[in-house]
């Protein structure tokens, strides 16, 4: 029997070609964060820090608009997903900043929840999403 290995794109695919783009974007720069980032909060870290979280929120505001448009039943809850992540991202930076944790452990934080939020809260308005558009 041939062994097939799982394909990450269709993995994390939800579907929209836009959405799959901005989910591979931030998981990329998560991965570059985690790599480069260390304990220091410097002028480096700050940029990198900042483009993480203007491109979750890019992706955030992008993936939410998609599922107002197809009336997605349950955004209220995705919202709050959401809105969840973005309070505990501000609290890591605001202790980022006081020294109790390390950029290191904010960019690591944003990949695992990313990985975890796509295959487990993202994955299941897949379906949704391209029924939704197969009907246009
Ligand atoms: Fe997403
Ligand atoms: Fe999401």
């Amino acid at each position: 029997m041939i062994k097939r290995r799982l394909d990450p794109d269709k993995l994390f695919s939800v579907g929209d070609p836009e959405l799959d783009r901005q989910h591979r974007e931030l998981l990329k720069l998560g991965q570059r964060a985690v790599s480069e980032l260390g304990e220091r909060l410097d002028r480096e870290a700050h940029k990198l820090l900042d483009e993480l979280v203007r491109t979750i929120e890019h992706h955030f505001a992008a993936e939410e608009r998609k599922l107002a448009a197809v009336g997605y039943p349950d955004l209220e809850h995705h919202r709050e997903l959401h809105f969840e992540v973005r309070e505990k991202l501000a609290e890591l930076l605001l202790d980022a900043t006081s020294g109790k944790c390390a950029p290191v452990d904010i960019a690591q934080f944003v990949l695992d929840w990313v990985e975890n939020h796509v295959v487990t809260a993202d994955k299941p308005f897949s379906n949704y999403l391209s029924s939704a558009k197969r009907a246009d």
